[in-house]
């Protein structure tokens, strides 16, 4: 009787079968027995011991590995080397400012732009070029009116001064192809200027010059030496460029403010 051994005297008593019918009894039901949860706790526990002793391992393996780490780490890093003063200086020195950004892009071509107004087209232009020619050189203008147009036998022209005889320059046209008028005291040009007259005064040039000389020497007397704005003569610019327009001379003597009228129209210029 083992069973009853420990539970006192008072259940000796009991039949041996009852108990193992009750015994039995439970098993049938699925109700364990005292022995029996002892028989499984093992692998439940044996289960989670590995588990418990594979997630301490690594923190085990991984604990004695932390306190090396240090000793790799004060390897002395090299010193920076000591900075150059003129790398300093260029370090420190002021980058360019963000607005100078478009003005530096600009400059190359603000300069091309600059370089090409310092060849002013209209100072190489046919009549310019050509009216020079005639001042200085086949006209003879440059030897009575000075070179820079300062005057001398003839009046100056400079400063101006052709501008305020002659403000249009068809007058200035006729001026130089007829020369000063026959009788001396003759009044001339918008300001009433007193003329020498014809014996000492201004000589024609109807005759020794071409038409488009005239316009040239004309153009480059208010342009280079009276000071005229290039934008005023824009007609008598096209006249002299008019193929076919101009006849080869003006005529002495002949009133043709009406005549280059005229030419204007049929050249298109269309000033009147
Ligand atoms: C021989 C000297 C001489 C030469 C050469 C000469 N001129 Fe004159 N020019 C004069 C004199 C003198 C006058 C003043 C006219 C007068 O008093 O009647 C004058 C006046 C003028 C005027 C009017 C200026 C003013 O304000 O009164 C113009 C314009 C002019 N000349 C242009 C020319 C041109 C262009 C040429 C060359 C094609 C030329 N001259 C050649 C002597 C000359």
């Amino acid at each position: 009787m083992p069973a009853g051994n420990h539970t006192g005297g008072a259940l000796v008593e009991v039949p041996e079968h009852l108990l193992k019918r009750s015994a039995d009894r439970r098993k049938d039901l699925g109700a364990s027995t005292g022995d029996e949860p002892a028989a499984e706790a093992p692998p439940s526990e044996t289960s989670a011991a590995p588990a418990v002793a594979e997630t301490q391992a690594p923190a085990a393996a991984a604990g004695p590995s932390l306190p090396e780490l240090p000793d790799l780490e004060p390897e002395p890093e090299p010193q920076p080397e000591p900075v150059k003063p003129w790398v300093q200086a260029a370090l420190s020195r002021k980058k360019i400012p963000v607005w100078a950004v478009p003005v530096l892009i600009f400059l190359p071509f603000w300069a091309i732009i600059f370089a090409g107004t310092l060849e002013s087209p209209e100072r190489d232009s046919e009549i310019i070029a050509m009216g020079r020619e005639v001042y200085d050189g086949s006209g003879g203008c440059a030897g009575c009116h000075g070179a820079e147009g300062g005057g001398g036998v003839g009046p100056a022209l400079s400063n101006g001064e052709v501008m305020a005889t002659f403000g249009d320059w068809r007058d200035h046209v006729i001026w130089i192809v007829n020369g000063s008028p026959a009788e001396p005291g003759t009044l001339y040009g918008d300001n009433n200027e007193v003329s020498l007259g014809a014996a000492n005064g201004m000589p024609a040039f109807g005759e020794d010059l071409s038409a488009r000389e005239i316009l040239a020497v004309t153009y480059f007397e208010r342009v280079e030496i009276g000071g005229a704005d290039e934008a005023d003569l824009h007609d008598l610019e096209e006249l002299f460029e008019a193929e076919g327009v101009v006849p080869s001379q003006f005529a002495i003597g002949q009133t043709f403010r009406s005549t280059l009228s005229g030419l204007l129209s049929t050249a298109g210029v269309g000033a009147g």
